[in-house]
Protein backbone atom coordinates (compact mmCIF):
# COMPACT_ATOMS: atom_id res chain seq x y z
CA UNK A 1 0.00 0.00 0.00
CA UNK A 2 2.94 2.41 1.25
CA UNK A 3 4.59 1.74 -1.98
CA UNK A 4 1.44 2.28 -4.12
CA UNK A 5 0.87 5.47 -2.41
CA UNK A 6 4.57 6.60 -2.98
CA UNK A 7 4.42 5.42 -6.53
CA UNK A 8 1.12 7.54 -7.57
CA UNK A 9 2.63 10.51 -5.34
CA UNK A 10 5.96 10.24 -8.06
CA UNK A 11 4.02 9.84 -11.04
CA UNK A 12 2.10 13.02 -10.15
CA UNK A 13 5.08 15.19 -9.38
CA UNK A 14 7.35 14.18 -12.55
CA UNK A 15 3.86 15.12 -14.65
CA UNK A 16 3.66 18.35 -12.86
CA UNK A 17 7.76 19.08 -13.58
CA UNK A 18 7.82 17.88 -17.00
CA UNK A 19 4.50 20.17 -17.98
CA UNK A 20 6.10 23.42 -16.59
CA UNK A 21 9.92 22.47 -17.92
CA UNK A 22 8.11 22.43 -21.75
CA UNK A 23 5.80 24.95 -21.16
CA UNK A 24 8.48 27.68 -20.18
CA UNK A 25 12.21 27.91 -20.63
CA UNK A 26 14.96 30.00 -19.14
CA UNK A 27 15.13 31.81 -22.72
CA UNK A 28 11.28 33.17 -21.35
CA UNK A 29 12.64 34.13 -18.11
CA UNK A 30 15.27 35.98 -19.63
CA UNK A 31 12.78 37.81 -21.79
CA UNK A 32 10.51 38.28 -18.82
CA UNK A 33 13.44 39.77 -16.52
CA UNK A 34 13.87 42.65 -19.47
CA UNK A 35 10.34 44.07 -18.68
CA UNK A 36 10.06 43.00 -15.36
CA UNK A 37 13.30 43.24 -13.63
CA UNK A 38 14.50 40.10 -11.12
CA UNK A 39 11.75 37.82 -13.02
CA UNK A 40 12.90 34.21 -12.74
CA UNK A 41 11.42 30.88 -14.12
CA UNK A 42 9.75 29.84 -10.92
CA UNK A 43 7.90 33.39 -11.11
CA UNK A 44 7.11 32.67 -14.67
CA UNK A 45 5.87 29.09 -13.50
CA UNK A 46 4.44 30.38 -10.11
CA UNK A 47 2.48 33.10 -12.36
CA UNK A 48 0.99 30.46 -15.13
CA UNK A 49 0.12 28.39 -11.81
CA UNK A 50 -2.21 30.97 -10.21
CA UNK A 51 -3.34 32.21 -13.49
CA UNK A 52 -4.81 28.90 -14.30
CA UNK A 53 -6.23 28.34 -10.67
CA UNK A 54 -7.95 31.89 -9.89
CA UNK A 55 -8.32 33.33 -13.19
CA UNK A 56 -10.99 31.01 -14.87
CA UNK A 57 -13.51 31.05 -11.49
CA UNK A 58 -15.74 33.66 -13.41
CA UNK A 59 -15.12 33.31 -17.28
CA UNK A 60 -13.05 31.27 -19.55
CA UNK A 61 -8.80 31.65 -19.63
CA UNK A 62 -7.95 34.32 -22.10
CA UNK A 63 -4.85 32.84 -24.01
CA UNK A 64 -1.84 35.39 -23.33
CA UNK A 65 -1.77 36.51 -26.87
CA UNK A 66 -5.64 37.79 -26.35
CA UNK A 67 -4.49 40.84 -25.14
CA UNK A 68 -1.62 43.44 -25.80
CA UNK A 69 1.02 43.96 -22.70
CA UNK A 70 -0.48 47.22 -21.84
CA UNK A 71 -4.28 45.76 -21.99
CA UNK A 72 -2.60 43.21 -19.32
CA UNK A 73 -1.41 45.88 -17.35
CA UNK A 74 -4.62 47.46 -16.53
CA UNK A 75 -6.55 44.18 -16.27
CA UNK A 76 -4.69 42.21 -14.54
CA UNK A 77 -4.51 44.34 -11.07
CA UNK A 78 -8.38 44.80 -11.72
CA UNK A 79 -9.11 41.23 -12.38
CA UNK A 80 -7.02 40.64 -9.23
CA UNK A 81 -9.21 42.72 -6.79
CA UNK A 82 -11.96 40.37 -8.47
CA UNK A 83 -10.28 37.55 -6.97
CA UNK A 84 -9.47 38.70 -3.81
CA UNK A 85 -12.95 40.00 -3.63
CA UNK A 86 -14.61 37.03 -5.00
CA UNK A 87 -12.50 34.84 -2.11
CA UNK A 88 -12.68 37.30 0.88
CA UNK A 89 -9.31 37.36 1.38
CA UNK A 90 -5.72 38.38 -0.20
CA UNK A 91 -5.56 35.22 -1.83
CA UNK A 92 -3.22 36.73 -4.28
CA UNK A 93 -0.55 39.42 -2.82
CA UNK A 94 1.55 41.96 -5.10
CA UNK A 95 3.94 39.18 -5.69
CA UNK A 96 1.98 37.03 -7.47
CA UNK A 97 -0.16 39.73 -9.19
CA UNK A 98 3.35 40.97 -10.47
CA UNK A 99 4.11 36.80 -11.79
CA UNK A 100 0.52 36.67 -13.22
CA UNK A 101 1.48 39.48 -14.99
CA UNK A 102 4.58 38.24 -15.99
CA UNK A 103 3.68 35.25 -17.47
CA UNK A 104 1.14 36.56 -19.37
CA UNK A 105 2.84 39.83 -20.59
CA UNK A 106 6.23 37.31 -21.56
CA UNK A 107 4.11 34.26 -23.08
CA UNK A 108 1.77 37.05 -25.20
CA UNK A 109 4.78 38.81 -26.93
CA UNK A 110 7.59 36.95 -29.12
CA UNK A 111 10.53 39.68 -27.93
C1 LIG B 1 -14.98 37.30 -9.51
C2 LIG B 1 -15.03 37.00 -10.94
C3 LIG B 1 -13.79 37.19 -11.76
C4 LIG B 1 -12.55 36.66 -11.53
C5 LIG B 1 -12.10 35.78 -10.39
C6 LIG B 1 -11.72 37.11 -12.63
N1 LIG B 1 -12.44 37.85 -13.51
FE1 LIG B 1 -11.84 38.60 -15.31
N2 LIG B 1 -13.66 39.41 -15.61
C7 LIG B 1 -14.72 39.34 -14.74
C8 LIG B 1 -15.84 40.12 -15.28
C9 LIG B 1 -17.20 40.32 -14.60
C10 LIG B 1 -15.41 40.65 -16.52
C11 LIG B 1 -16.17 41.55 -17.52
C12 LIG B 1 -16.29 42.97 -17.00
C13 LIG B 1 -14.98 43.68 -16.91
O1 LIG B 1 -14.21 43.73 -17.89
O2 LIG B 1 -14.68 44.16 -15.80
C14 LIG B 1 -14.04 40.16 -16.71
C15 LIG B 1 -13.27 40.45 -17.80
C16 LIG B 1 -11.98 39.99 -18.02
C17 LIG B 1 -11.19 40.25 -19.22
C18 LIG B 1 -11.63 41.06 -20.42
C19 LIG B 1 -11.51 42.53 -20.01
C20 LIG B 1 -10.96 43.44 -21.07
O3 LIG B 1 -10.96 44.66 -20.78
O4 LIG B 1 -10.51 42.99 -22.13
C21 LIG B 1 -9.98 39.67 -19.04
C22 LIG B 1 -8.82 39.65 -20.01
C23 LIG B 1 -9.99 39.06 -17.71
N3 LIG B 1 -11.22 39.26 -17.13
C24 LIG B 1 -8.91 38.43 -17.12
C25 LIG B 1 -8.89 37.95 -15.81
C26 LIG B 1 -7.70 37.55 -15.10
C27 LIG B 1 -6.28 37.63 -15.64
C28 LIG B 1 -8.11 37.10 -13.88
C29 LIG B 1 -7.24 36.59 -12.72
C30 LIG B 1 -6.30 37.53 -12.12
C31 LIG B 1 -9.56 37.23 -13.82
N4 LIG B 1 -9.99 37.77 -15.01
C32 LIG B 1 -10.35 36.83 -12.75
C33 LIG B 1 -14.78 38.62 -13.57
C34 LIG B 1 -13.72 37.94 -13.01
Amino acid sequence: MKKTIFFLVSVIVLAACSAKVTMMSESDASRAAKKFSGTTLANLNEGKTNYEANCGLCHGLKKPDARTEEQWKSIVPRMVNQVNKKMGKEEIDAQEQQNILAYLVTMGATN
